[in-house]
């Protein structure tokens, strides 16, 4: 056996005292889980501590917590590795954030997480009368919406979404990935609808920053930032959606920008969100803007000179991509999460073909 300590971040809101850390010597074996430790403490040592649990077992999304500071489930982080990163000596669990707390290391998931999961219809929105028995899809055509499936709404991808610490408006990178569930299902029909309206809520597809902090905190592989990404492209190549936020405009002219420049020209980037800096919406844009110009001058990210001088040149290296990329004539969505598998599958495939002297069948796309 092992010792460990826990510093748990402590709030009774009972007591109307501020949170506070307090320690507990756990002694248990390093595979145990952070969460086996926290039990352990509120068995022999305080049994008001607050965290919640079910399955223990990384399945019910239940004790998503912060540990050393990074979002994770307490039952699926090992004592010894969190131990790895511990502060002074002792490993800290603190409640999850983007979310009020209830008590200790218990968050108000209704408040936050789910109100915004009921915001994206999750449900399927098929057309006509429901059919007799089942609806039947080819396999195929669900690959892609598998790794949105996986999610087990623990909130970890919630917790650590700067987007929504700027805009606690925000839908969230749990809530589109949710979308994305629906949107890629092939017994959906309102996929336009349901992308109009993400896309025109101003706190919607448009509002990630692309921190991938979601993409890092999932427990579970379902990088909600390459779903809400999944979600822009369709909204806008698809179906040619353009939103009163001026995102999609905005994320046109930022990649314009760069295969004009090479590096992001930020001068030029506001006003050709906009259509342009002699656009009739370019000038009431750059008036509403000029808080956020002015603190660019005074950070340095812009300077006149460079904004007025600047040359528009970028690399070969830099055209040569963009060309690669515009000369493909489909969109390739690339589904890791289901690569990851299918490699796995053909490398088996592979050892049984070489046993037998077989040949290996074709590769196929995660999205044909
Ligand atoms: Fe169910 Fe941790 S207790 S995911």
């Amino acid at each position: 056996m092992a010792d460990y300590t826990l510093r748990l971040r402590r709030y009774l809101p009972e007591s109307g005292a501020a949170p506070y850390w307090e320690d507990f010597q756990v002694d248990l074996e390093g595979h145990r889980s952070v969460l086996d430790g926290i039990l352990q403490a509120k068995d022999r040592t305080d049994a008001s501590i607050g965290i919640r649990c079910s399955c223990r077992a990384a399945i019910c999304g239940s004790c998503g917590v912060r540990i050393n500071g990074k979002p994770n489930l307490a039952c699926h982080m090992h004592l010894d590795s969190a131990a790895e990163n511990a502060v002074d000596g002792a490993i800290v669990v603190e409640p999850m954030g983007n979310m009020p707390v209830i008590k200790d290391l218990i968050v108000d998931m209704d408040a936050v997480h789910w109100k915004k999961i009921q915001r994206v219809t999750p449900w399927l929105l098929p057309d006509g009368d429901p059919p007799e028995r089942e609806y039947v899809v080819p396999p195929e055509s669900m690959i892609d919406v598998t790794q949105t499936m996986a999610c087990i709404q623990c909130g970890a991808c919630v917790s650590d979404c700067l987007s929504m610490e700027v805009d606690p408006l925000f839908i969230g990178p749990a809530a589109l990935a949710k979308a994305y569930r629906f949107v890629g299902d092939p017994r959906d029909r309102q996929q336009y609808e349901r992308l109009k309206d993400l896309s025109e809520d101003p706190h919607g597809i448009y509002d990630c920053t692309h921190c991938f902090n979601c993409i890092e905190a999932c427990p579970k592989d379902v990088a909600p930032m390459s779903q809400i990404m999944r979600l822009r492209r369709i909204a806008s190549a698809d179906h040619e959606i353009e939103d009163r936020n001026n995102g999609h405009r905005h994320e046109k002219a930022f990649v314009e920008n760069i295969e004009r420049n090479g590096l992001l020209h930020e001068a030029d980037l506001l006003p050709d969100s906009y259509g342009g800096k002699f656009h009739p919406r370019a000038v009431p844009e750059l008036v509403d803007s000029l808080p956020v110009i002015l603190k660019a001058l005074q950070r340095r990210k812009v300077t006149p000179k460079k904004a007025l001088l600047h040359e528009h040149k970028a690399p070969p290296e830099v055209k040569r991509i963009f060309k690669h990329v515009h000369d493909k004539e489909e969109r390739f969505e690339l589904n890791l999460y289901v690569v990851g598998e299918e490699e796995h599958e053909h490398a088996e495939q592979a050892e049984h073909a070489g046993a037998a002297g077989s040949h290996l069948p074709e590769e196929r796309s995660p999205n044909q």
